[in-house]
């Protein structure tokens, strides 16, 4: 089988030629490391050369069924047929002018598919920038402006950014914030119902994390202190941990009571990601403000804030903005994604990955101690390993089956707090062979560590 996204006659198969990395990307990674800062790193260490569909091929001709997504990026394919052809005209009608200088029909179609598929029939705005860390800050200085309110409180496993204020969301120290303080002052973190490693189990989990959580913003902060609270529906980089259902709705329900605005961070989680077009769908939420990124322009840079009216239009004509932020080429990009995600019903298609996969990593884990927990929605599912018959994290054994599989030419990713989780995030447009043959090389590299 082939597609033509990734270029002409891009085969759909795993293929492994040489050693990984092969002598091309080696020669290309003794150059990297040359003439690029060795903070840059490498998860897999083979260069791209073309990507579509459900593959990417490296420099040596090897081919990986990818089940990374660029770190859920590419949801619609890379070089989706839409994205390139709307990006490839833009591209030669104009490629900047600054929204701020002179704006653009683009920008606004953007906006405005951003407010029809956004949860909520309210009234809406949105401002657009260039990645997702950006989003979050802007959401940040939003809210702050509506409610003259300075606190921020974020949770425990929270990930939102590399900036100063979002490394200062964000909870994991290495390798995202060591070294690099002071961070911005005005943010508390509190827990997060994490059912796995709850303590007194994961029946209580979400009704004892919203009354701790709610009681340390009461009692450390002061609600009425309180600009926003910022929280992913659907936990990425802390684990793909998803919160006991009742945590979100209590805590929104808090800030609703609290004038606090409730940020529902989906730059990982949202655009059709988790078989919904966001995740907070599931528990029926509507967040005052909502970050989107990654998924949304099919691999160009390109991220929003959107929400209720009143709020966004808190802030003076020229409080936001940057020079490159919903760039029209990006913006082209994002409309041929929302179209290929509607037109190829990418929510089912989440939906069908789950289902495919959540059976065979249960029926791993039945065979293998060293799975914790399967969890995640859609085509965002992960499973934790920890040492057999406890709950200690494993991070050693995560490292290797993630090397298992790269050397077999699958693309997996690790994540989490206690780095002992396996993600994965295929394109939605992946072939149900090729992500069965992942999973059975997943299975591979699980029965290795013996
Ligand atoms: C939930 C969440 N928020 C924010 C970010 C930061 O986005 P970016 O890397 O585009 O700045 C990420 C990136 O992984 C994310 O997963």
């Amino acid at each position: 089988m082939t597609e033509l996204s990734g270029g002409p006659a891009l085969p759909q198969e795993r293929r492994v030629v040489t050693a990984i990395p092969g002598p091309k990307s080696q020669e290309l990674m003794a150059r990297k490391q040359a003439a690029v800062a060795a903070g840059v790193g490498t998860v897999m260490p083979v260069f791209a050369a073309r990507a579509g569909g459900g593959v990417l091929e490296d420099v040596d001709g090897n081919s990986f069924i990818d089940l990374g997504s660029g770190i859920a990026v590419t949801s619609v394919g890379n070089s989706a047929e839409a994205v390139v052809r709307r990006a490839a005209a833009q591209l030669e009608r104009f490629t900047h002018t600054c929204v701020m200088v002179t704006p653009y029909e683009g920008y606004v179609e953007v906006c405005e598919e951003l407010a029809r598929l956004t949860p909520g029939d309210h009234a809406k705005r949105s401002a657009l920038f260039n990645s997702g860390a950006e989003a979050v800050e802007n959401a940040v200085k939003i809210a702050r402006s509506y409610t003259g309110r300075q606190a921020v409180v974020v949770f425990d496993h929270g990930y939102h950014g590399r900036t100063n204020l979002t490394m200062a969301l964000t909870a994991k120290n290495m390798p995202y914030k060591q070294g690099f303080g002071p961070f911005a002052p005005e943010v508390y973190r509190v827990p997060v119902a994490y059912p796995f490693r709850w303590p007194t189990g994961p029946e209580n989990c979400a009704e004892e994390a919203a009354a701790q959580a709610i009681d340390q913003i009461s009692k450390q902060v002061g609600a009425g202190n309180v600009a926003a609270i910022v929280i992913e529906p659907l936990l990425g980089e802390g684990g793909f941990i998803e919160p006991a259902k009742g945590f979100l709705p209590r805590i929104a329900e808090f800030a609703r009571d609290n004038g606090i605005v409730f940020v529902a961070d989906e730059i990982q989680s949202g655009f059709c990601r988790t078989g919904r077009w966001f995740a907070c769908e599931d528990e029926g939420i509507v967040p005052d403000l909502i970050t989107t990124a990654k998924g949304i322009a099919g691999g160009l840079p390109l991220a929003a804030v959107t929400g209720r009216a009143e709020i966004m239009d808190a802030v003076h004509s020229g409080g936001l903005g940057g020079t490159y932020g919903g760039n029209p080429v990006a913006c082209a990009a994002a409309l041929g994604a929302i179209e290929t995600m509607r037109e190829l019903d990418l929510n089912a298609k989440a939906r069908r990955i789950e289902e495919i996969m959540k059976p065979r990593l249960e029926k791993m884990a039945q065979q293998h101690g060293v799975i914790g927990e399967v969890r995640g929605r859609g085509a965002m599912i992960a499973i934790e390993l920890v040492k057999p018959g406890t709950k200690e994290p494993h991070p050693e054994a995560t490292a290797a089956v993630a090397r298992h599989c790269h050397q077999a030419g699958v693309l997996v990713l690790t994540t989490g707090t206690y780095g002992n989780v396996v993600r994965f995030l295929p394109p939605l447009v992946i072939g149900e062979d090729l992500l069965n043959e992942g999973l059975d090389v997943v299975e591979e590299a699980l029965a290795s560590l013996g």
